[in-house]
């Protein structure tokens, strides 16, 4: 039996106002969505919201329902402007941030070796870093996302030992397929999933990799998340469009395995 979590997490990257987020939990709220067993849901809200969804989400009263954040700075504080540190994302119910989306490494230059110093603060935190690696549309097209991938993960995240990397949530979202309505098929997402295990078997072996929450990202909406988190190695989602309106995020979380 798989032990692992099934996570769905919704990254409404930046959309919505406070008000308008609050609003929109409180609606999946009255869908009662199960969130059994080993499943948990995440609302990744920008920084100015999470106070207000943190209170909406306890409000909630479901433990498996959590806040997280979309980015932090490493530092802990000091003269950085217009940076979050990860005490500041607690003081507001923080208990999981997004890193290395591919829309920050693009528009504001992350790099594999700053997600390597954000992952070792989000952990010495003992919050949920959600880690994003994924391979632009050239490098599927030259059929050589395996090896671009896999360098993002050794890169900022090998360096873990196992009691630490087993608390990263891994989050593959081909860039090609995020915002784009072209999902990934069942069959390369899985067939990615499946890589990225195996890397993972490789250096901390099976029992640990079998561990490790792989989720999915781009495009995964009400009408695929089915099939995507039947595959064996998809163990849920991180979904950008669909989390934004109620119907189809419950669905999306209805979809899990529980
Ligand atoms: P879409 O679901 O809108 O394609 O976005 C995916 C994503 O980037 C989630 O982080």
């Amino acid at each position: 039996m798989k032990m692992r979590k099934n996570i769905v997490a919704g990254n409404w990257k930046m959309n919505l106002t406070p008000a308008e987020g609050v609003a929109l939990i409180n609606e999946i709220a009255t869908f009662n969505p199960a969130i059994s067993g080993n499943n948990q849901v995440v609302f990744c809200a920008p920084f100015t919201h999470l106070s207000e969804v943190n209170k909406a989400v306890a409000s909630w009263g479901n433990a498996k329902v959590l806040v997280g954040a979309q980015n932090c700075y490493y530092q802990p504080s000091g003269a950085y402007t217009g940076e979050i540190s990860l005490d500041m994302l607690m003081a507001c119910g923080v208990s999981a941030v997004i890193i290395g989306h591919s829309e920050r490494r693009l528009y504001f230059a992350e790099s594999n070796e700053l997600l390597r110093l954000k992952v070792d603060a989000i952990l010495a935190k003992q919050l949920m870093p959600i880690f994003c690696c994924g391979e632009p549309l050239e490098i599927r097209n030259a059929n050589t996302q395996n090896e671009y991938v896999a360098a993002q993960l050794q890169e900022s995240i090998f360096h873990l030992n196992a009691a630490e990397i087993i608390k990263v949530v891994i989050a593959y979202e081909p860039i090609w397929a995020i915002g784009t309505g072209v999902t990934a098929s069942t069959q390369q997402a899985q067939d990615m999933h499946a890589f990225i295990r195996s890397l993972l078997a490789d250096k901390y072996g099976a029992d640990v990799a079998n561990e490790i929450t792989i989720l999915y990202g781009g495009s995964c909406n009400a009408a695929n998340a089915k099939e995507l988190f039947s595959q064996a190695d998809v163990d849920g989602g991180l979904i950008g469009g669909a989390a934004l309106k109620a119907e189809s995020f419950v669905a999306i979380i209805n979809a899990m395995n529980g």
